[in-house]
């Protein structure tokens, strides 16, 4: 896959050298590249942002650099093979107002061969950019969560990191990301729960007996029971959402057990009266 990332400041992206990122672009699986906005201005100030019309606080970034800067990396980018359409990127551009990052999100950017993101800076970019693109290219506004940053660059480090763990070959094992918190399958929309490792007991704490039994199906179960204990404790809405159908009797019992119950349209909801311990 490959990651261009525009951006007035570059020396911000430096932890994708490091790690799971830094990794998988050692060894060729991720080619990342970051673009310095600035280099596409042609003032001596290398202006990148101006006064919003309209008036308000803050300033806006102006269309200019960024065409020239998008259609140069666009233009840059080589055909799949000979005689074959320029390869056509996705434009993820990091906002508040965007589309909430899910690991739905994450698997369907991981299956792009080619993302470019643009994180502004000041108030955003100026609307024509977002719309200009959007006549060629799939442009994805995407918001990291419901607080505010200075700017989108850490946003990028989050999605390149989720995204780029989801590429063949870049876990270790494969596996690994099959009992994800949110990974699509049997565990959909749970949270993982408790992990533990040596030594057996650590300042008088134990580990629970089932992880010692050496047997499968008690372990998996008391797994999907911890996973959830948590959900319910931790993120309401998700039980309130699962789908009942992927629930057996264990599940609904434990969920009754919890101060759930299911509802008159099958969905469950938390028992009237019950208090959480
Ligand atoms: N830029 C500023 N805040 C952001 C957020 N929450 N998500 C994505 N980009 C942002």
């Amino acid at each position: 896959m490959r990651v261009d990332v525009v951006t007035i400041f570059p020396e911000y992206l430096e932890p994708l050298n490091v790690s799971l990122v830094g990794k998988a672009r050692a060894r060729g699986q991720l080619d990342v590249r970051v673009h310095d906005l600035r280099r596409w201005t042609h003032d001596r100030h290398h202006t990148v942002d101006d006064t919003p019309y309209g008036g308000g606080p803050g300033m806006v970034m102006k269309p200019e650099p960024w065409g020239e800067a998008l259609d140069d990396i666009i233009a840059s980018g080589a055909p799949a093979a000979p005689g074959e359409p320029p390869a056509r990127p996705v434009l993820v551009v990091p906002t508040p107002s965007g589309v909430p990052f899910t690991q739905t999100l994450a698997v369907e950017l991981s299956a792009r061969p080619w993302l470019i993101f643009a994180p502004a800076r000041y108030e955003g970019i100026d609307r024509r950019v977002i719309e200009e693109y959007g006549e060629h290219l799939d442009v994805y506004e995407v918001s990291i969560g419901d607080y505010v940053l200075a700017g989108g660059e850490a946003a990028v480090l989050v999605i390149t990191e989720a995204v780029a763990r989801l590429l063949p070959g870049v876990l270790g094992n494969a596996e690994s990301h099959r009992d994800d918190s949110f990974a699509p399958g049997a565990m959909a929309d749970l949270l993982e729960g408790p992990v533990y490792t040596k030594p057996p007991e650590w300042r008088g704490r134990g580990i629970p007996e089932v992880l010692l039994s050496g047997h499968h199906g008690k372990i998996a179960r008391w797994r999907r029971d911890e996973a959830f204990r948590r959900t319910a404790r931790n993120r309401p809405d998700l039980i309130e959402r699962c789908d009942p159908a992927a629930l057996d009797k264990h599940d609904r019992a434990l969920l009754a057990e919890l101060g759930w119950e299911q509802r008159p349209d099958g969905r469950f909801g938390r028992t009237a009266g019950v208090v959480e311990e």
